[in-house]
């Protein structure tokens, strides 16, 4: 059949368009996987900096490497405070159980200080070797969700360190959540006071008060930007309370303190 043929040109034409389909679809697929990838990498290092790995970050350590060696993944039933294998914990997603109803629940309006409406009944959380525990939080923020983890000590009431991951807060107010500076403030404050009451709390800015009695529970708000100390303060007393992980504290302390 000569090279000219109608058939033959339709079928260079047609094995081109074969060749190229297959090379736009691994490219997606590299694409896709990359992103997923870089997403959880993302979340290893907001749980690492939560857990009190920042500075091991900052000198160039290996996110995967730090994660895999120090953390270890496990699932609590929020209701009851304890670990759970209900559900496989490598496959299960927090945030996609959201939109499960059968790995969920809703929120007492009353209850629902962080605005969140419904609740994973699991929570993923991460037990560092260090003996500190990381938690995820999240709720609604001034402009949008805040999605951050939160790590406690083995005495299940010393904050050791607060990172967030997700937020839409304008930048030089609300964002100033994840300065430095004012996440600072976090480690070594205590979450419950000498009865076990949850007394943690973010105040106005200014209001700080270093030598009252609740200062050591007490951090101060943001300038400029009250609304989003709020929201925090909401997040934080939410989780950390009787709704949240005050069940699983409290086992974790006299399991681990
Ligand atoms: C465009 C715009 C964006 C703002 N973004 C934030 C924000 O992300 N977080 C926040 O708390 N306040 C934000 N504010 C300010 C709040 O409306 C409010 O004035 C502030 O939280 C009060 O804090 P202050 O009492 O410390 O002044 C924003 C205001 C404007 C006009």
């Amino acid at each position: 059949m000569s090279n000219d043929s109608i058939f033959k040109t339709f079928l260079v034409a047609f094995l081109l368009c074969v060749v190229c389909s297959v090379l736009v679809c691994l490219a997606a697929i590299v694409r896709i996987d990359k992103e997923a990838y870089n997403k959880q990498l993302e979340i290893r290092k907001t749980v690492l900096a939560a857990g009190g790995y920042q500075q091991q970050i900052d000198a160039g350590g290996k996110i995967d490497e730090l994660f895999t060696t120090n953390m270890e993944l496990k699932l609590v039933d929020l209701a009851t405070g304890e670990y759970t294998t209900a559900v496989d914990a490598a496959t299960y997603n927090q945030r996609e159980a959201v939109e499960n109803p059968e790995l969920s629940v809703g929120i007492p309006a009353d209850l629902d200080i962080a605005k969140i409406g419904t609740r994973a009944k699991y929570a993923a959380v991460y037990l560092d070797k260090s003996g500190t525990v990381v938690l995820p939080i999240h709720g609604g923020g001034m402009w949008g969700p805040i999605y951050g983890y939160i790590s406690v000590a083995a005495d299940g009431t010393t904050i050791k360190g607060l990172t967030f991951y997700q937020h839409a807060e304008t930048p030089g107010l609300g964002a100033e959540i994840d300065n430095p500076n004012w996440k600072k403030q976090w480690p070594e404050k205590k979450i419950y006071n000498s009865s076990g009451k949850l007394a943690i709390k973010v105040v106005k800015k200014g209001k700080y008060n270093a030598s009252a009695a609740d200062a050591v529970s007490t951090v101060d708000g943001l300038a400029g930007a009250t609304v989003t100390g709020n929201k925090v303060n909401a997040i934080i007393r939410y989780w950390l309370g009787e709704n949240g992980y005050a069940p699983f504290l409290a086992k974790f302390k006299a399991e681990r303190g």
